[in-house]
């Protein structure tokens, strides 16, 4: 299809005569059925919502068609009208526009449903199973075209996944305003996203699915090894001792497929476990783990060899992980690291597979008899804590990778949970990207180059190294090692091939550093060193977007971890401090009613406009996270709001007063 003719389709909308229907693509990669939740008088309503989108002459055959979409996948996508184009981040004017700000977002968008980038592209997710851009294809075709007639004095209002409408605004508001998955708090449970996303009236957006801001791997690559190095500092001060330490994982899906690699970045010896073949065979082909191993007692062998030869290597086993876990202990093998990231933020639906079962047959029985599938899952959990209690007894460090696997298990009745409630085992935030990172501002800062041009990429990641390395001569002592990471990885970044889909980057940064890239961008293209908008944005994990009380938040021990005020604050900061477009989600990462999470993406086009927008925006965006971390006593960033008011004379934050404990001693 020519480029024209892309316009025109997108122009085009829902088209008004029906496209012919479309084969299931069995080669791709697809989203499990989902559970049959309704009941009939909710499947005519399922029927009736869907049905909305189409004039009135298509409903006798669409109605059929859409029932037997819900009947046999649990959902109803609208296969049928699955555009014929090539989905994906095309250079920024091949997309029609009449604002240049809606044409970054079609491109962010259109990279979340690349294949190349996409877990189940024809189902629109992006990552983690469930991680939705849209829930239906009429909604992507009529976003799309909204976004396309939409001006700079006009925003597009989106819900789960619904577009709205757009309506009038102005020139500093965000062209897109994004809510995922918000619910009525008490119908936040994960059946009720069953229900309500089978009806079509909710979505659960992940992270950064739903927000239009997934780069492919590289963002996850970026965070699990800082997290990944990180851990292996704690275990052992010196690289040279670090060499042959054995760290054991599950998960070679979207974002966990990034363990291995990072393990090796890191210098140790790595096994994970996976169970679906195709998620171990991808994995393996791009690199990311040295070795596939289905047989246990070869592996185990190989194990050993790689520890007593100090081998930086990435082994897989194809299995499931509770069956290596058990085998470990009985070899009696050293583990020094361990950890997991099965998905366990959904668990019934898939995220995590119980031992004893083929993945076929867990796969029906999830369909056929959720009931049993869960007992299932809470059994095999238990015996997973089981074999890390008894590692960890013997000196291994555990930790939690914010993927809800001490919550479940605990759930299930595992030996997970201390007296006191605490548990037993810290997460990744709490001993290590909470402390390290966030508490000073560092955070995932991303930026996508919407020529799609490599040469402005390699173009940003020069002036980011600039930046970096001149704030590295006068940084304090507490944050130069997260500078000096950074400085590496970036100066690696190009080398390293890491990017997949868009011409994207990511890096951790505290405001300061934030600020000065976006600034030196926003510079270059002024000047046409860089030919043409760059979208700046972030993970939703980070300081001040995410309230989560088992990750991002969980090294926040005032209470306050389980609220929601910071991640709400952030969004909305955002929206009237220059955003291009917000977002809100329920759920991302842990699980949906676990979080509340919110993201931003922000246009630089070289104006003045964009100078001031990202100065407001990406000091808020950080420093709203620091004084909240700051009021909850958390050293790190009591040292990094200070340090900013300082700096800032006009920023005002409300500073805790300690407690001397002893005085509390007695009195209750
Ligand atoms: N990487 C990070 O920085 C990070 C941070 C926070 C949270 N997480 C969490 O990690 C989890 C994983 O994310 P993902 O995108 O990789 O999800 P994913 O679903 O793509 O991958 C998980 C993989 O685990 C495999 N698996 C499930 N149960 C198994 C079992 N019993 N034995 C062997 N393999 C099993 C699945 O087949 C799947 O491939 C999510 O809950 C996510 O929220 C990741």
């Amino acid at each position: 299809m020519t480029t024209a003719e892309f316009k025109k389709t997108v122009l085009a909308g829902i088209p008004t005569e029906l496209p012919a229907l479309k084969e299931f693509d069995k080669t791709l990669n697809h989203a499990p059925k989902r559970k049959d939740i309704l009941n009939e008088a909710e499947k005519k309503l399922a029927l009736r919502n869907a049905l909305r989108y189409f004039d009135k002459k298509h409903h006798a055959v669409l109605a059929k068609e859409f029932a037997e979409e819900l009947k046999t996948y649990g959902r109803i996508y609208m296969y049928r009208f699955r555009p014929d184009y090539k989905i994906y981040a095309r250079p920024i004017n091949d997309f029609p526009h009449q604002s240049k700000q809606a044409a970054a977002i079609m491109h962010m968008l259109s990279n979340n449903l690349d294949y190349a980038v996409a877990q189940h592209p024809h189902e629109l997710i992006t990552y983690g199973g469930n991680g939705a851009v849209f829930q239906n294809w009429a909604q992507y075709l009529l976003t799309m075209q909204y976004l396309a007639t939409i001006t700079d004095e006009q925003t597009l209002t989106l819900y789960s996944g619904h577009p709205m409408g757009i309506f009038p605004s102005h020139k500093d508001a965000p062209r897109v305003v994004i809510t995922n998955g918000m619910m009525i708090p008490n119908y936040s449970k994960p059946d009720d996203w069953e229900k309500f996303n089978a009806l079509g009236v909710t979505q659960y957006g992940q992270m950064t699915a739903g927000s239009f801001m997934y780069i492919g791997p590289q963002g996850i690559v970026h965070g699990t090894t800082i997290t990944v190095m990180n851990a292996a500092r704690k275990i052992s001060k010196s690289e040279e001792d670090r060499k042959g330490k054995l760290f054991v994982t599950c998960g070679l899906g979207g974002m966990s497929g990034a363990q291995p690699k990072a393990a090796k970045i890191a210098g140790l010896v790595s096994v994970t476990a996976e169970i679906n073949p195709k998620a171990a065979k991808t994995r393996h082909t791009q690199g990311w783990v040295d070795e596939l191993h289905e047989n246990l007692d070869e592996l185990i062998t190989r194990v050993k060899k790689a520890v007593a030869a100090k081998e930086a290597v990435s082994l897989a086993y194809q299995g499931n992980v509770v069956d290596l876990w058990e085998r470990l202990v009985k070899e009696n093998i050293k583990v020094d690291i361990g950890s997991d990231q099965t998905s366990l933020h959904n668990p019934w639906a898939g995220g995590y597979y119980p031992a004893g079962f083929s993945l076929e047959e867990s796969n029906k029985m999830m369909a056929e008899n959720p009931a049993q599938f869960k007992k299932e899952v809470q059994k095999t959990l238990v015996r997973h804590a089981n074999a890390v209690n008894t590692l960890a007894a013997k000196g291994m460090y555990f930790f939690d990778y914010g993927n809800a696997f001490l919550l479940e298990a605990s759930r299930a009745g595992a030996d997970i949970v201390n007296a006191d409630g605490t548990f037993k085992y810290k997460s990744y935030v709490q001993d290590i990207l909470g402390p390290m990172c966030f508490d000073y501002g560092f955070g995932p800062f991303r930026w996508v180059c919407t020529s799609a041009d490599a040469n402005d990429l390699k173009k940003t990641d020069e002036l980011a190294l600039e930046v970096l390395q001149d704030m590295y001569k006068t940084a304090p002592d507490e944050i130069k090692q997260q500078l000096s990471d950074n400085i590496a990885w970036i100066k690696n970044a190009m080398e390293n091939n890491l990017v997949v889909g868009s011409q994207a980057r990511i890096l951790y940064a505290d405001s300061e550093a934030r600020i000065r890239i976006a600034e030196a961008m926003n510079k270059a293209i002024a000047e046409n060193k860089i030919s043409a908008p760059v979208v700046l944005g972030r993970d939703h994990h980070d300081v001040s977007g995410t309230d989560s009380p088992y990750r991002e938040t969980s090294n926040i021990y005032d209470g306050s971890q389980f609220t929601a005020d910071m991640a709400v604050q952030n969004f909305v900061g955002d929206a009237f401090r220059g955003a291009t477009w917000i977002s809100l989600h329920n759920g991302g990462g842990v699980g949906w009613g676990e979080v509340m999470n919110g993201g931003f993406g922000l246009v630089l086009d070289g104006s003045a406009d964009a100078d001031r927008r990202l100065k407001q925006m990406l000091f808020w965006d950080v420093n709203n996270g620091i004084a909240r971390r700051s009021w909850a006593r958390n050293k790190e960033a009591l040292f990094a709001i200070k340090r900013e008011m300082n700096r800032t004379p006009n920023l005002k934050v409300t500073i805790p007063n300690l407690v001397d404990d002893n005085l509390l001693e007695g009195l209750v």
